[in-house]
This record gives structure tokens, sequence and C-alpha cells, in this order.
């Protein structure tokens, strides 16, 4: 089934080889360069004046996918562009943009269970997630946890190349802790209010 079809259906669709392995590392190359020109930051939780670093809640590094962009995240930007206007012709969703960063969870580190539209952010329609991982194993952890209700739920292994979309209202769902590093770009494609 499309992405769209099974946005539609499911709410959550799985797409693996979204990339191949030289544009995963093509863009493990750029998370580097930015990471070595300080742009990732701890990512901090709450908001306004109640913003705070909780790595209880949120151990994750992320830098934001702004210009000036290298070649390969300027083609992954073209890949997802032509994702949003399937999404629109196929599930009427009416997304116009997209915000996206890179995350990077050093081993230990996950992020509890969430939802990713708060207050501010409305706007957020459909929740994506890239992951950027190599030769990654069953038990180096790292799930993702999409929680269908609160007894049912659905792990994803963060693979290279796999690409997670989800609807983004009222979707709980958490990171948990890898034994390895782990690396991915999340993104948000947002509608009107
Ligand atoms: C997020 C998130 C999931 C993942 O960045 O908000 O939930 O698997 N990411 O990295
Ligand atoms: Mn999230």
């Amino acid at each position: 089934m499309s992405t769209s079809a099974e946005l539609v259906s499911a709410g959550i669709s799985i797409r693996d080889r979204f990339i191949a392995l030289n544009q995963i590392h093509a863009l493990r190359q750029c998370a580097q360069a930015r990471e070595a020109r300080g742009d990732f930051a701890p990512a901090r939780v709450g908001g306004g004046a109640g913003v705070q670093r909780r790595e209880d809640i949120r151990g994750d590094f992320t830098c934001w996918l702004r210009e000036p962009f290298y070649p390969a995240e300027q083609r992954l930007l073209e890949q997802l562009e032509q994702l949003r206007l399937e999404l629109n012709r196929e599930a009427y969703l009416g997304l116009f943009e997209l915000e996206s960063h890179y995350a990077r969870y050093p081993p230990g580190a996950g992020y509890a269970r969430h939802v990713d539209q708060i207050r501010q952010n409305a706007a957020r329609k459909v929740s994506m997630v890239l992951y950027l991982n190599v030769d990654w194993a069953p038990d180096d952890g790292g799930a993702l946890r999409l929680y269908e209700s609160d007894a049912r739920t659905l792990d994803v292994e963060p693979l290279g190349g796999r690409l997670v979309c989800f609807l983004t209202p009222g979707r709980e769902h958490e990171v948990l802790a890898a034994r390895r590093e782990r690396l991915s770009i999340s993104g948000w494609f947002r509608g009107r209010e």
C-alpha cells in the first residue's frame, strides 16, 4: 500500500528503503559536518519560560535542517516534497510545508511517551522519522514505540532507510533507549490550523 493509503486506513505507515545505503551514508556525513560546526543542541522540553533540559524525559541532541543545505540534504528534501504532494493528492491532507531536524540519541538516551502536537504546534498534521542507522541489530534497542491504545503498542526498529509516518494529532509514542548511538531525521508536515 502507498504511504497515503496506509495513513488514511491505519494512521501509521512504515516504508523501508525510502533512501538507499549511499544516501544514508551521505546524510550521516552531513549530520557529522553540522555537528562539527556546533549546530546540534540538547533537546529541551516544556514551553516558554518553563523550557528545560530533562534527560529523564528526552535525551537527544537536535539540529534543524536549514539552509545552506548540503547536496544530500537537498536531494532528501526533494523526495520529501514529492511525498508531501502525494499525501495531498491522495489523502487530501492540505499539507503546505515541512519542518525537520536531525536527532542524535547517545547510548542510553530515549524520549518518553508524548504526542508531537502541542499548543504552539497545532499545525503539525503528519509526523515523519527517517532512520540513518547502519547495521542496526534487534538487541541494539532504540525502537519507536507507537501506542495504538494503552494496551496495544507497535515497536518499530530504527533501521537505516526506513521511513515512518503517522498522523500527528493524538498519536502517543516514545523512543526506547538504545545500546548504540541512534541517528534520525524527524519532520512534521504542517497544514493550516
Ligand atoms: C520525535 C520522535 C521518534 C523516533 O522526534 O518527536 O518522536 O523514532 N521521534 O526518533
Ligand atoms: Mn515524537
